[in-house]
């Protein structure tokens, strides 16, 4: 929204409402594929969301095996796979709806073969076989999901194909800002048939514990797992504030 009109918004209908208004509106964008495409043609540089492979190497290596067949859904820019190949994972497939972002991901990794690319719209993922991957990541993908229009039946879309394309003991594991009041409404869903087990994450990847290759002690930054399943009151985990939170989900 233009700052001219919103300052006039501001002023007839209350700054409060104007700032929720405006705010609301460029969450609906994050929902948005062509907000994708236009931020990346404006600025393709590296961005990294939430927490990156030093915060997250405890949690992928727990349930993700480095000989494991990984598909990453809505790659952006984000320096992950490349972080989890130096380490010990063999091979990733990274898919993004931005064609923008994945020319410019395939030519930053053009010399690192173990890193594919493909533009992919993850509600439709009919080009995969059914049981294909061993664990599909998604690092603020169904965030950026449930900020559209049609965001209740899209995210149910996207979870169904990665149940889908999950083999049978295989994991989807979500990092995202939502904690559970907003997130296991979509996760822990009979269709999908998932256990899901859940962790939160200091945002600050505490640099005194952590090398950005992901070495180091990092027993403090990461906290669970949780489960309703184990009688654990999950409801703790809506009130804490300043951290991430990490799904894993599993087939039944
Ligand atoms: C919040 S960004 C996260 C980027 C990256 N995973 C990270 O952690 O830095 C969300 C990404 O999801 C992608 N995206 C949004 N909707 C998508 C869809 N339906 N299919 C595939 N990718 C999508 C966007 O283009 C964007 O790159």
């Amino acid at each position: 929204m233009p700052e001219k009109v919103r300052k006039q918004e501001a002023a007839s209908v209350g700054p409060i409402a104007a700032v929720r208004d405006w705010v609301g509106e460029l969450l609906t964008h994050y929902g948005s594929q062509e907000y994708w495409e236009r931020r990346y043609q404006k600025e393709p540089c590296a961005f990294e969301w939430y927490q990156g492979y030093a915060g997250l190497k405890p949690l992928l290596n727990q349930y993700i095996a480095p000989d494991a067949n990984i598909l990453q859904i809505g790659v952006g820019t984000s320096s992950l796979q490349e972080a989890m190949v130096n380490d010990s994972y063999k091979r990733i497939l990274n898919v993004d709806c931005s064609e923008t972002v994945v020319e410019h991901m395939k030519e930053r990794h053009r010399g690192l073969p173990s890193l594919v690319y493909k533009v992919l719209d993850c509600r439709d993922m009919s080009c995969f076989a059914s049981g294909t991957f061993d664990a599909i990541i998604d690092k603020g993908t169904l965030d950026a999901i449930v900020c559209g229009e049609n965001s209740v039946a899209d995210a149910k879309q996207m979870l169904l194909e990665c149940s889908r394309t999950l083999r049978s003991d295989g994991v989807y594991m979500l990092i995202t800002y939502g904690d559970p009041r907003s997130r296991l409404c979509h996760v822990d869903n009979a269709e999908l048939g998932w256990d899901v087990i859940m962790y939160y994450l200091e945002k600050k990847e505490s640099p005194d514990n952590l090398n950005n290759d992901g070495h180091g002690d990092s027993k403090r930054h990461m906290y669970g797992p949780y489960s309703s399943l184990n009688g654990d009151d999950v409801n703790f985990l809506c009130g804490l504030q300043d951290v991430h939170f990490a799904y894993v989900c599993k087939r039944k």
